[in-house]
């Protein structure tokens, strides 16, 4: 089986999660709106969360739960992302936005149940109590004011801002917009096995990284056929990245750079680790 067809079954189980957890909402345009940002994407953050857990010895069934989660704080935070008080986009996951098919307020409030239901799902999984809180409370953490919504304050801020970011700035912007999510999905496994998480974040942390400046190259070099979404935005939009910082080929080679110490990290856990690494592999080769 290639990596993509690996991820693409990985995104059939957590779609059947999503599916039946969105199933039992009232039937409005709220749970319309949460199936269409739930729809698509490359489950990516859930496959992280799959393969770690299988990595240390933690089924399925017990996993699937957070692969779900972290996959509707994503569509959230993508749904808000996309508002026009924040990135102004018209297309996701090749659709429209949800403020476009809908309205403003509809894709706040999609969001914010979204986010809603991660915590949800996390409490409604099958592992012991324990774990389940270690897991919210690691996911209120990565998701909150510490790191996903405070990297997205930064990365506006920086559109107005007077002088422009060192390097280190946008690292750390960076890895609370998307490493954040990044890391809670590969610790995922070793929290659901009871096992210590430290190797698992190492590894996270520079695939994180590497996949952020994949998506800023993406949106100088890549096709909006492939990525489903608006491309060429962040220069006039006046974003900081590393491809604003570094140019293209500065940025690739950081990102290749990233992979290799990510590739690094995950020396200690042998063969098992073979779909990781693809990931790794996969996050600076890909087209979406
Ligand atoms: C897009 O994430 C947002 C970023 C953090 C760059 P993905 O590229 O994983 O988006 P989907 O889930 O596949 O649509
Ligand atoms: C989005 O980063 C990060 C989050 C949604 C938290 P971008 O704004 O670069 O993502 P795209 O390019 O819109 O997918
Ligand atoms: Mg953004
Ligand atoms: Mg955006
Ligand atoms: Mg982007």
């Amino acid at each position: 089986m290639t990596f993509l067809e690996r991820m693409s079954a990985r995104a059939s189980e957590i779609d059947a999660c999503l599916k039946d957890a969105v199933s039992e909402f009232p039937a409005d345009r709220i749970r319309d709106g949460m199936v269409h940002a739930l729809s698509g994407g490359k489950r990516l953050r859930g496959y992280l969360v799959l393969e770690s857990a299988a990595l240390h010895g933690v089924p399925g069934e017990s996993a699937i739960w957070a692969a779900a989660a972290v996959e509707a704080v994503h569509a959230y935070s993508l749904v808000h992302d996309d508002l026009p008080a924040m990135d102004d986009d018209d297309m996701r996951r090749g659709h429209p936005t949800v403020h476009v098919k809908w309205d403003e307020a509809t894709a706040v409030l999609v969001g914010d149940a979204l986010q809603a239901l991660a915590f949800e799902l996390v409490a409604l999984g099958p592992p012991p109590a324990e774990v389940k809180l270690a897991l919210s409370l690691s996911l209120a953490r990565e998701a909150g004011g510490r790191e996903l919504v405070r990297g997205q304050a930064m990365d506006i801020a920086a559109e107005v801002a007077d002088t422009p970011l060192l390097l280190s700035e946008i690292e750390s912007l960076q890895d609370g917009k998307t490493g954040a999510l990044i890391v809670w999905s590969c610790a995922a496994g070793p929290v659901l096995a009871g096992k210590n998480p430290s190797g698992m974040v190492r590894y996270a942390r520079c695939l994180g990284r590497a996949f952020q400046i994949a998506d800023d190259i993406l949106d100088v070099a890549g096709d909006e056929s492939r990525t489903g979404k608006r491309l060429r935005k962040d220069e006039g939009m006046g974003k900081a990245t590393f491809v604003s910082h570094l140019g293209l080929s500065g940025a690739r080679e950081k990102a290749r750079e990233l992979v290799d110490e990510a590739m690094a990290a995950l020396a200690a856990y042998g063969d098992g680790a073979e779909p990781l690494r693809e990931a790794a592999r996969f996050v600076i080769s890909r087209e979406f």
